[in-house]
């Protein structure tokens, strides 16, 4: 069956991919709280330069804890703040010591006079930061910010929390459309490393089926499982704007633990993209759980023209995937299939999204009451059952009652 490139042209490439100010998709993804670094790497020595939706900023942490996202050039002369110090209730520039607090006030000028007030007419642009589960979210659109979505993956304290992030040279859009993309699992990463299975429970090519609602677009997929009479039962959620859920856990109560694999595909800029990924291993009888996906490391298998990428990984195989489609791919000029029906839902969704924003109309998963914020679960699971036992579950939302 053919698809016709699900319609895409230039201009509707151009909408999906574009992330810098006013582009529409920049826009919109300037309506949500965006993953902008992990806790953890920010203490308070270590101030950053980084790059989110295209623009450079300076991301620190204040000797109180506060955590600043600000313009990186000092008001002053134009110096990068990333070689400031972490001192005096901010951020100190490095060459004439002016300080800057997590809201970009200057609040310090060693060398002006004493009784000056030069110093309160000085503000450098600033981007509201919070932080929850272990992960620093900023705000960079303008007016108030919405609520902080309460995931429960986000809140829950059992288990142990991993964190991963990686950057990739390609556009976000990329990494999102990959999520929904059954069947690369079964060719990418089903094919034998070394002579061993990669990920044996994707190697059947999966029967699978695509859906999407207002809050997200997922898969059901099914394979063949390793006795007669069982499957392996496979969903994948895509969550505006920018989150994937691989694995949606288990909560406490369930009587069988399994693990949380969420991964956020934030722009750095329009041809690079950094994932967070969290995950949970929840605990069993205080010790966390092994899964069955953690396996021992393959020798490295190094392939491309320069050697470039470690084909013996997943994250190898897709990075070569996904870069090797060029920085932006050009979606005009693709060949899709039925195979192709979860990267179609995600597009579509996304799409959707940024024009549903250009009309000024309500975002999904965009909360502005805090009355309307419940702890919810995203119940997206993977495991291998009966035939049939789990042939009418589908990715939703749980509320937990925290
Ligand atoms: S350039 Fe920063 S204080 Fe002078
Ligand atoms: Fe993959």
């Amino acid at each position: 069956m053919e698809y016709d490139s699900a319609d895409m042209d230039a201009r509707e490439n151009d909408l999906l991919t574009r992330v810098g100010p006013g582009t529409p998709a920049g826009e919109t993804l300037r309506k949500y709280w965006l993953p902008v670094g992990f806790s953890h790497e920010y203490n308070s020595d270590t101030p950053r330069l980084v790059r989110w939706l295209g623009e450079n900023l300076i991301l620190f942490r204040d000797e109180t804890g506060r955590v600043g996202l600000i313009e990186p050039a000092c008001a002053h002369r134009g110096t990068s703040l990333e070689y400031g110090w972490i001192e005096a209730g901010g951020i100190r520039c490095c060459y004439h010591g002016w300080v800057y607090d997590v809201d970009g006030r200057c609040i310090e000028q060693p060398g002006e006079p004493p009784d000056s007030d030069f110093k309160n007419k000085i503000k450098l642009k600033s981007y509201p930061v919070r932080e929850l589960g272990g992960i620093i979210w900023a705000y960079m659109g303008k007016g108030a910010p919405p609520e902080l979505n309460n995931y429960h993956f986000l809140l829950r304290t059992d288990g142990e929390r991993v964190y991963t992030g990686y950057v990739r040279e390609c556009n976000y859009m990329q990494q999102l459309e990959n999520g929904l993309d059954p069947v690369h699992a079964t060719v990418l990463h089903g094919r034998p490393v070394h002579g061993e299975p990669a990920a044996p429970e994707w190697m059947e090519r999966p029967e699978f089926e695509v859906a999407s609602n207002d809050e997200m677009a997922y898969y059901v997929a099914r394979r063949q499982g390793p006795k007669p009479g069982t499957e392996w039962h496979r969903e994948v959620a895509y969550l505006p704007p920018l989150l994937v859920v691989h694995h949606g856990g288990s909560l406490p109560s369930d009587p069988e633990p399994a693990m949380v694999d969420v991964s956020w595909r934030v722009p750095i800029d329009d041809t690079s993209t950094r994932s967070f990924t969290l995950r949970i291993y929840p605990a069993v009888e205080g010790k966390p759980r092994q899964m069955q996906t953690d396996r021992p490391r393959p020798a490295p298998l190094m392939r491309g023209t320069r050697k470039q990428y470690d084909m013996a990984t997943i994250n190898g195989q897709d990075t070569a995937a996904q870069v090797g489609q060029g920085r932006i791919v050009d979606r005009a000029r693709e060949h899709l299939g039925h195979s192709d029906r979860g990267v179609i839902a995600v597009r579509k969704l996304w799409q959707k999204t940024i024009e549903a924003n250009m009309r000024g109309e309500a975002l999904p998963n965009l909360i502005r009451d805090p009355e309307k914020n419940p702890v919810v679960h995203v119940d997206v699971i993977e495991k291998l059952v009966k035939a049939g036992e789990m042939k009418d579950h589908v990715p939703r939302f749980v509320e937990v009652g925290e």
